[in-house]
């Protein structure tokens, strides 16, 4: 019997396979896939074509009570085969479903209160755990008012610190009830599934979920599309079809494209979502209308009290180019995502892309809302979309996914609530130990920022202090910058009369920059030194927070490739930082846009390698690793003997602990030279800095912007036209034509390679700042022994250019910064760009 139930368990997993492979894509086989028909004695295939087999017996699901009674019933023809039988519990009893994964799991419980003559299971009152976590507390069908079949989906934990590798569930009536299920499913999930970023709302420094915390679909929705059943899912998951969620149907269009057409880039999978979802959309009504000023929105009822994981979809199919479909997306009433530019994330239209938030529904409202609208940008025909949505409720720090109480407890069950009560102690146990680690880790090391380390350290600090994400955040990052505070180098700390004195009372005639921090001003000290004098106008506890930081660490860093700070003053409230005065500018005014004269090859490389060492110092050099997070040709600004610094090196680009204090900057950075990966993990390295090197490399070589709209759609985007030709070997098709016949083949070819490496899809790919500057050092050689040899014998030069790229006439409008939290980034009128000449506030 046992060896005949192992051989059905076996084939259910083939089941499984063939049902995966049917939707014809190279896709997730899981390990543990386990189908359960409770009470029923023969195998079920339901309508999705999936076989669940009878819990009788078995090896690897063992059921832990001897007061049970099975109820068949086959009068009810209306539903699946099953739930036309249950097993009904009078007692507290478990499955123990030993699974061969360890990791986060599905777990689906079918319910249905099939007819028995001895009890009423309509009314029948009981709770559900599993590993620890509560899923139903007193729960009763009836109360939830439906005449169908309820199936309630989880993700859950196996073998994480309060479970052995099985999986167990516990099902309890109250006393003088019954508890009763009549299907379970636990089929092991993707890796990372739900490991990616979640920005909480209102925004502030992302995190990943922790694996313990467990998930329950609240809902999960398919725009403008029907209804998606199991077989059109790789992970069996059920999507809704949105209408009923829809506050004004009339602002809505339904959209939809073939699915087959849908891509998914790296990272993205059909396992997150099938093409299915990604192929409709709600798009807004009139999408074509020039001024549209509504949004569209849905709420959906959820239970306050709780966390929710909310898990937006998107692919662009509506559109003709890229850049085209640009919009905002709000979460309860605040921004979630703006100036939202799909295309630039995904590089690629009709290619899907997502994106993860958290909820924190303690607010007493219990709906949450969702919408999408036009960007304040103004971008014109304004439109927006979304393809779907994933609401999952978190399980609170009482491990509980319903009711608010701590641990679980059943009048019934005696020994049931002690070993829950264990549980909690060793929950609190692990949490003290990791408090413990979080300590330890804050002291012991300021290294470089890693990811992973990352995300283990606020995973565990969002554990530590569950009841508030943000409160935590701040502790930790409290602690580690007070120990980084006994090395005192601060700049020198200027007078506010000096302040006046040096910028004539701050004449407006010499504002060189205009932006959310304040103004940036020229001005000339006593001593007769040039200088940039930034001044907030932020009298906010915050703002004084960050002008703090920002002197703390702007003042340890010296590089000659850096643009470094000179003092600050805080005299009667001021908020001024004083910075060394860059006489060249920004490096992108000499290479295209104005009338400086052409830079030649040499010159470009050394500006390069200028900008490069800077950054490499910025990754390396520093007590912690700074990742600059803005790197753009605006932001590299020249002297007067055009050497490169860096500029806009902020705190907020400091690693993880500083990171924490602020909760002002999720995504930051500029079209046209943000990491894709960075976009679509949300998680930044220092590689992204190195993608964005890369860019500037192109711009460097081509004289043109990183983003020029006004070009045919295949060059909008520098990185990617010049990839097209540097793929091809044909870099000389695109270079700036000043350039031509005085490049060497070699000393471009080393270059483009360099530049495609820093360009590569995945940061693990692309080379440190400090191999790109070896790279580019090696360049220059390359140039100068070509250089040589041409003067020797007058070859190996690149004769002609065949064709080159229209020259942009105007360095205006073909930038925008995307900035965080309503920031307006404000251009000077002259169109220059840079931090000091143009900061942004933070
Ligand atoms: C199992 O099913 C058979 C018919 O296939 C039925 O005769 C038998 O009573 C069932 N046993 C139980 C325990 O339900
Ligand atoms: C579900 O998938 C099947 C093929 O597997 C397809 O024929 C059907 O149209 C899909 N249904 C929906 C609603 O997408
Ligand atoms: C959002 O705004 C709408 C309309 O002003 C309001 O009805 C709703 O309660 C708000 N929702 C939240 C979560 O604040
Ligand atoms: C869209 O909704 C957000 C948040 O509720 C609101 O701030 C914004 O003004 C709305 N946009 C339009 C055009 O109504
Ligand atoms: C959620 O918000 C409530 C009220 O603002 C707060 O008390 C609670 O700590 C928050 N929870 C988390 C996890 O942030």
């Amino acid at each position: 019997m046992v060896s005949l139930k192992g051989l059905l368990l076996f084939s259910a997993s083939i089941l499984c396979f063939l049902s995966f492979s049917s939707l014809g894509f190279a896709s997730f086989t899981p390990i543990d896939c386990f189908l359960i028909s409770c009470g029923g004695n023969k195998s079920i295939q339901v309508e999705d074509g999936r076989v669940f087999e009878s819990d009788f017996g078995g090896s690897d699901v063992v059921l832990s009570t001897n007061s049970l009674i099975t109820v068949s019933n086959n009068e009810n023809g209306l539903f699946s085969e099953l739930h036309n039988s249950a097993r009904l519990f009078t007692k507290s009893s478990v499955y123990t479903i030993s699974t061969k994964q360890i990791g986060r799991h599905w777990l689906r419980l079918h319910f249905y209160p099939v007819k028995n003559n001895k009890h009423n299971l309509k009314s029948a009152v009981f709770s559900v755990v599993a590993n620890g976590i509560t899923l139903l507390h007193e729960f009763s069908f009836s109360r939830l008012g439906k005449k169908e079949p309820l199936l309630k989906e989880y993700v859950i934990e196996i073998g994480g610190s309060s479970s052995s590798g099985d999986l167990v569930l516990t099902l309890s009536p109250v006393s003088g009830s019954v508890a009763f299920i009549n299907g379970i499913e636990v089929v092991s999930m993707p890796e990372g599934q739900f490991d990616f970023s979640v920005v909480p709302i209102p925004r502030g420094p992302g995190f990943v979920v922790p694996s313990s915390v467990a998930l329950e679909t609240a809902y999960r929705v398919n725009m403008g599309g029907p209804k998606l059943t199991p077989r059109n899912d790789t992970l069996w998951r059920v999507w809704n079809s949105d209408h009923t969620f829809l506050v004004n149907p009339a602002s809505a269009r339904k959209v939809s494209t073939d699915p087959k057409s849908v891509k998914y880039p790296a990272g993205e999978s059909v396992d997150i979502a099938p093409n299915w979802v990604y192929a409709t959309a709600q798009e807004m009504a009139d999408a074509k209308v020039i001024d549209q000023k509504f949004n569209i929105t849905w709420t959906f009822p959820v239970e306050d009290g709780f966390i929710y994981f909310v898990r937006m979809h998107f692919c662009d199919f509506v559109s003709l180019s890229l850049n085209n479909l640009i919009f905002d997306v709000y979460i309860n009433n605040q921004t979630a995502v703006e100036s939202l530019d799909i295309s630039t994330k995904t590089m690629a239209l009709s290619a899907a892309y997502f994106v993860d938030f958290v909820v924190n529904m303690s607010t007493g409202s219990n709906k949450i809302f969702v919408q999408v609208g036009p960007s304040n940008l103004r971008i014109t025909p304004s439109n927006a979309i979304l393809n779907g949505l994933e609401i999952m409720k978190m399980s609170n720090p009482s491990s509980s996914l319903d009711g608010k109480f701590v641990g679980y407890s059943s009048n019934s069950e005696r020994s049931n609530t002690k070993r829950h009560v264990m549980l909690v102690i060793f929950a609190i146990l692990g949490s003290l130990a990791g408090l413990l680690l979080i300590a330890a880790s804050c002291f012991l090391c300021f290294v470089c920022f890693r990811k992973p380390k990352m995300v283990k350290q606020k995973s565990l600090s969002w554990l530590s202090f569950p009841n508030h994400i943000g409160i935590s955040e701040t502790k930790i990052s409290a602690g580690s910058f007070a120990s980084t505070t006994p090395s005192r180098t601060l700049g020198r700390i200027f007078a506010f009369s000096e302040i006046r004195e040096a910028t004539k009372d701050f004449d407006e005639s010499l504002v060189i920059g205009v932006g959310g921090f304040g103004k940036v001003y020229k001005g000339v000290l006593e001593n007769g030194v040039m200088v940039a004098v930034k001044r907030g106008n932020s009298k906010s506890q915050q703002g004084l927070v960050e002008f703090r930081t920002e002197i703390e660490m702007l003042s340890k860093l010296r590089h000659r490739h850096l643009v470094s700070l000179i003092g600050y003053c805080e005299e009667l409230n001021e908020m001024i930082l004083v910075y060394e005065f860059m006489a060249g500018g920004p490096l992108r005014k000499h290479l295209y846009g104005s009338d400086f004269p052409h830079l030649s090859w040499k010159q470009r490389l050394e500006i390069c390698i200028g900008a490069a060492k800077g950054l490499h110092y910025l990754h390396t050099g520093a007590a912690e690793c700074i990742i600059h997070r803005d790197v753009k040709t605006t932001n590299i600004l020249l002297d007067e003997n055009l050497t490169a610094k860096v500029a806009d090196f902020g705190l907020s680009k400091f690693g993880p602990a500083l990171d924490q204090t602020h909760v002002s900057t999720a995504v930051k950075g500029s079209f046209g030279y943000l990491d894709p990966e960075y976009y679509r993990r949300q998680q930044l390295t220092e590689k992204s800095d190195v993608y964005s090197f890369g860019v500037v490399l192109m711009e460097v070589l081509c004289a043109r912007s990183a983003i020029n709209p006004s070009l045919p759609r295949e060059q909008v985007n520098i990185a990617e036209w010049a990839m097209h030709w540097q793929k091809k070997g044909q870099l000389e098709h695109i270079i700036d034509p000043y350039l031509a016949g005085k490049v060497s083949i070699d000393s471009l070819r080393k270059y483009g390679e360099t530049a495609e490496k820093c360009l590569a899809e995945y940061g693990v790919e692309r080379p440190s700042m400090g191999d790109v500057l070896w790279n580019l050092e090696y360049v220059l050689n390359l140039q100068a022994a070509a250089r040589q040899s041409l003067e020797d014998e007058n070859s190996n030069a690149i004769p002609d250019i065949p064709y080159s790229i229209p020259r942009v006439e105007s360095g205006e409008a073909d930038e925008i910064d995307i900035v965080s939290h309503g920031e307006s980034d404000v251009t000077t009128s002259s169109g220059v760009f840079s931090q000091i000449m143009n900061p942004k506030g933070r």
